[in-house]
């Protein structure tokens, strides 16, 4: 009976810890997650970087559309349910099981979020280096204008490549 306490101790401190590196785990709806896409304006074949994978749904809605998707998951629970929910997609999706503020991030076309208010200047700081479109669920960047927005979905265009499409 020990071992059944020890397991569900463990399993509620991985979804607890979470909460000091990032935002604890609550799923993005369906049609946030087709918002980021439509925002983010990938093509099929291109790559998304999802920061705080969860269970694998955003990286399975990629797949399914036609990208390829690297999803990065603290909670080794999470990261190993993401896994199993994505196997079937060989090849075009990655997860991996770590703290996405500790290390480098894999090469990708656009990043897709859903994190919490607190973080959003460090993730602005990553961003500014990593140059690519980001879609934020929820919460803002601070002190930087929306490029668009949509359901609840901001598009922070880091890469700022539509701001040279609207001007030329
Ligand atoms: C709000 S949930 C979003 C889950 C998923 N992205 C979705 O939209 O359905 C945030 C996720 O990020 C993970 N997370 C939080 N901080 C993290 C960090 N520093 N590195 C990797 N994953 C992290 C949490 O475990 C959780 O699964």
């Amino acid at each position: 009976m020990e071992w059944l306490l020890a397991l569900v101790l463990l399993c509620l401190g991985a979804f607890a810890a979470v909460i000091f590196f990032g935002a604890p785990y609550l799923p993005t709806l369906g049609p946030q997650i087709q918002a980021a896409f439509a925002l983010l304006e990938l093509k099929p074949g291109q790559t998304l970087l999802e920061l705080g994978c969860g269970d694998g749904k955003v990286l399975a809605a990629a797949a399914e559309a036609g990208y390829k998707a690297v999803g990065i998951e603290l909670n080794p629970i999470l990261a190993l349910v993401a896994w199993a929910r994505t196997r079937k997609y060989k090849g075009a999706v990655r997860v991996l099981w770590g703290n996405y503020w500790r290390m480098s991030w894999p090469k990708a076309d656009g990043v897709f979020v859903f994190l919490l208010d607190s973080y959003m200047s460090k993730l602005d700081t990553r961003m500014r280096l990593y140059k690519k479109p980001l879609a934020s669920v929820t919460f803002r960047i601070p002190n930087r204008t929306a490029d668009a927005e949509k359901a609840g979905v901001f598009l922070y265009d880091y890469s700022f490549k539509r701001s040279l499409r609207r001007s030329s």
